[in-house]
């Protein structure tokens, strides 16, 4: 087991270890005792880990009540928000309760923003399900839902109480999915850590798992310790996401988050060796180790398709767009971009 502390407005740890679920109540009573627990969760992992979970957390003293949504992201809107706060405010869930997220990064970010708006702030614990989750939106408190308009446009920054990456539990992602959260892993070594991509481009998928989470939390704590509110250093996370944005968008997300941004990575590194940024030797690493998990390296999008998607992408600002660019493996740029060379940037890197 592997406890990371993160220091941001509100202190806690992330734990990463084997069957955390079972272990959840009497953690989680460390700082909340003997009050009501509300869970929420998609159907699907309700299915696999609710009774175990509810069994924790009646053992160590909580009452225990559920709420359960179908799965995937369009279960992340304003609709089904509300929904979560009414049944809540019906059974009279007071600030001193605590709400339990249980799933992948839809039920996180969802639960992440009931959590915040409920009483103007209730407590709650991540317990993320998915890889992804566990790397990246469980860890760092950015919470939000989807609006017509787009993805996670309404949200807020609330820090969790507690994180439990329950490594048992990627068991039963399907293998899909799994290689969505590699796509982040591998984002972390390319951003700040040539050692961790080194192994994983050695390992492959069968790299362990508990060492490789425990390793990427550890960075992204130390990106939100220095960056909570996401105004600079914060912003490298976005490393293939303003192509991968545009790629998901395009595909009418039937492109999953992790291969788009993994597609975005390998673009934005041609693009960045056009531009004198990125090493020869980094866009072939780059496109190594995306082969080897099955990545594509490019995309059927035109640059004009992907520039009108990545326009509507919240991380614009004005008329730039800060592109996270490689130099080396480990070290990479934020590079204010104009709106009006970004089609042209993007054009170089699918050439
Ligand atoms: N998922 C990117 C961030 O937490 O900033």
């Amino acid at each position: 087991m592997t406890i990371i502390d993160v220091p941001a407005s509100r202190n806690y740890q992330v734990i990463v270890g084997e069957n955390l679920i079972s272990q959840a109540g009497s953690r989680i009573k460390s700082f909340r005792k003997g009050v009501t627990a509300a869970i929420i969760s998609d159907e699907t992992v309700w299915e696999l880990y609710g009774s175990p979970l509810e069994a924790s957390l009646e053992t160590a003293g909580f009452g225990t009540i559920h709420y359960t949504f179908p799965p995937g992201e369009a279960s992340k809107n304003g609709e089904n928000y509300l929904k979560i706060l009414n049944f809540l405010a019906e059974n009279k869930l007071t600030r001193s309760d605590v709400l339990v997220a249980l799933g992948g990064g839809v039920t996180g970010d969802l639960t992440g923003f009931v959590a915040a708006t409920y009483l103007r702030g209730v407590a709650y614990v991540q317990i993320p399900t998915s890889l992804l989750a566990m790397v990246d939106s469980s860890v760092g408190g950015k919470t939000a839902i989807d609006l017509p308009a787009g993805k996670n446009l309404a949200g807020a920054f609330y820090q969790p109480s507690l994180v439990l990456c329950d490594i048992a539990a990627l068991s039963t992602l399907p293998q899909e999915i799994f290689r969505d959260g590699c796509g982040e892993i591998i984002k972390y070594g390319v951003l700040y850590d040539k050692a961790l991509f080194d192994k994983l481009l050695a390992e492959g998928f069968s790299f362990d798992r508990e060492a490789v989470i425990a390793r990427c939390v550890e960075l992204k704590r130390n990106v939100v310790a220095e960056d909570e509110f996401d105004t600079g250093a914060r912003q490298k996370l976005n490393l293939g996401h303003t192509i991968g944005h545009g790629i998901e968008a395009q595909s009418r997300f039937t492109v999953s988050h992790g291969q788009a941004v993994a597609t975005g990575m390998a673009i934005v590194a041609s693009a960045g060796e056009k531009a004198g940024i990125t090493s020869r030797d980094t866009v072939q690493a780059i496109r190594q180790i995306l082969q080897k998990f099955g990545f594509p390296l490019t995309t059927e999008y035109s640059a004009q398709q992907l520039f009108t998607s990545a326009l509507s992408d919240k991380k614009r600002s004005g008329g730039t767009v800060n592109l996270v660019v490689p130099r080396q493996i480990g070290d990479c740029i934020l590079l204010p971009t104009p709106v009006s060379r970004l089609q042209n940037f993007i054009e170089a890197g699918l050439a």
